[in-house]
């Protein structure tokens, strides 16, 4: 490597995420804005709206049951806020709501009634709530079409946005795609505190942000999605494309959902003459991180959320921020050259004989345009922020956000997971999903470490764990867009320092995490984990997990 690329490097990790220097983040508008000055997409995209912001009902309107029941209608729909098919109705208190945001207080009791009026079995799975095998919805048969299943859990997670959506085996790909999808916040006393101290009223300056790459509104996966996952051709941003939001001069928090089948983004922020600007990451899947980090760019991977602020305070009248995926090598399989060479060196010890057989055939670029779909780590504008009023806003980002206990992996004992391709299908260690079998066995309330280890000619999966959540300790031999990137000197990324769900492995690259297996439910439960780029996920790339 030369020294030019070396300092290009560090110049480049510089620009990943820092611990706060002071208590203030100021994201600077470059000033004037060029207006009209958005990017070619959004320009070109004469659909582009306002963005649509959940209200308290219809499409993704708020709704706190108070410990209230709920039935949810899953049902063929046509599509109010953008191209979705299918989704679940609720009606409470006199409101309706399609896919409602449900919010609910730390230690809640949730009850639900789930009717099945689709054509094909559904069964709903709460993403990230960790709850019994009954409740968490993917170790159980599906339900029929007319058929009803209910669900009874208490939420004990910690406050952070979290999701649901179907799990039915072989069909969750085509239902999330076509609209089964919405938000859970959960509360407690650390989102109070924030909300609270950033003058933050959800639906005005507290925003989620659901991305979703569709192509067309049926599902069509083909053989080279089945590969690859599914890559549409435009982006919905809370199911509009490029949609814009009209600020003022304040602090915005957006809660960001990558409800993709398969696409990760690389988010970052810039103005309309092309500056960079940073943002503040304030948590990940599974809560608040303990202190804010000021970040340029973040990951975010099939089902991966992120929580961030935007400080516009100091902004003008007339100023546009834009949110944009950047540029990235999506590495679909096509490691190739001095890294790949490391490959037997540094990983020869986890080569096995079936995935070493075969090789995913190498990623055609011109058929991954199939459809009119654009390839994985294309830079492209996703939200336009007009800043349209100036106000007085003082507000500062607290220091602390919440407290992270680092799991104790003492007594932890290490279970390697290797992430790779063999006859035709992607695996975890050498095998697919079959109902009712458990590869994975683990003894309740003990401590297990993962290595979960990605070969190098494979590409990127989001690894999911149900029922749990856990901590990354580190990562190693990451491809080098991502060690970039890194905070510690774990390999670690900024988002991988709150709790997580799920977890973006590169290909080549190692990630070790921590989990508490300790299980408040009497008797054995069974969970899964599985890559969360949907295809591969209903093509098999999932074993169910026994706590026992
Ligand atoms: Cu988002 Cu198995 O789940
Ligand atoms: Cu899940
Ligand atoms: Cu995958």
């Amino acid at each position: 490597m030369s020294m030019r690329r070396r300092d290009l490097l560090k110049a480049l990790g510089a620009l990943g995420c820092a611990a706060l220097p002071g208590r203030t983040l100021p994201v600077r508008a470059a000033s004037p804005a060029a207006a009209g000055v958005v990017g070619d997409y959004c320009v070109a995209n004469a659909a582009s709206g306002a963005l649509f912001l959940p209200a308290s009902a219809g499409w993704f309107g708020r709704l706190a049951p108070d410990g209230a029941p709920l039935t949810m209608r899953a049902l063929t729909i046509a599509g109010a806020a953008g191209t979705w098919t299918q989704g679940f109705t609720v009606e409470h208190r006199g409101r309706r709501f399609v896919n409602p945001t449900l919010i609910i207080e730390r230690g809640e009791r949730v009850r639900i009634d789930l009717q099945n009026a689709l054509l094909e079995p559904t069964i709903v799975h709460w993403h990230g709530l960790a709850v019994d095998t009954h409740n968490d919805g993917a170790a159980v048969p599906p339900v029929a079409p007319g058929e009803r299943y209910s669900y009874t859990f208490d939420v004990r997670d910690r406050g952070s946005l979290y999701w649901y959506h179907p799990h039915p085996h072989g069909l969750t790909a085509g239902q999330i795609y076509r609209g089964m999808f919405g938000l859970i916040e959960v509360e407690d006393d650390d989102e109070r505190a924030l909300r609270a101290a950033l003058d933050l009223v959800p639906g005005k300056s507290e925003v989620p942000l659901i991305l979703q790459d569709r192509r067309g509104a049926e599902y069509t996966a083909t053989d080279s999605d089945r590969l690859h996952g599914l890559f549409g051709n435009d982006i919905l941003v809370n199911g509009t494309v490029c949609p814009y939001l009209d600020v003022a001069s304040r602090i915005y928090r957006f809660r960001v959902l990558n409800a993709s089948n398969a696409r990760t983004y690389r988010l970052g922020l810039r103005s309309a003459d092309g500056k960079a600007l940073s943002f503040t990451l304030l948590g990940t899947d599974a809560g608040l991180l303990a202190a804010p980090r000021r970040c340029d760019e973040a990951f975010v991977a099939s089902a991966e959320r992120i929580d961030i602020l935007v400080d516009l305070s100091d902004a003008a009248v007339g100023d546009t921020v834009l949110l944009e995926t950047r540029a990235f090598d999506p590495m679909h399989m096509e490691m190739a050259g001095p890294v790949a060479a490391m490959d037997h060196a540094a990983m020869g010890h986890m080569a096995s004989p079936a995935a070493e057989a075969e090789t995913p055939p190498a990623v055609d670029h011109a058929a991954m345009g199939h459809g009119g779909s654009f390839p994985e780590g294309t830079l492209r504008t996703l939200l336009q922020l007009r800043v349209r009023e100036r106000i007085a806003y003082r507000a500062r980002i607290p220091e602390r956000l919440s407290t992270i206990v680092p799991i104790d992996v003492g007594p932890a004992t290490e279970r390697p997971l290797r992430l790779g391709f063999a006859k035709g299908r992607w695996r975890i260690n050498d095998r697919v999903f079959a109902m009712g079998e458990t590869p994975i066995e683990v003894k309740r309330d003990t401590v297990e470490t993962w290595l979960i280890r990605n070969y190098f000619n494979s590409m990127p999966h989001a690894m999911h764990l149900h029922g749990f959540h856990f901590q990354v300790l580190e990562r190693e031999t990451s491809p080098e867009q991502i060690a970039a990137l890194k905070v510690d000197g774990h390999g670690r990324l900024a988002t991988d320092l709150g709790w997580k769900d799920t977890v973006l492995v590169w290909p080549g690259e190692s990630v070790k995490i921590a989990i508490d297996f300790t299980l408040p439910f009497a008797g054995e439960q069974t969970y899964m984990f599985h890559c969360h780029n949907l295809e591969h996920e209903d093509g098999g790339m999932m074993l169910g997990v026994k706590v026992a």
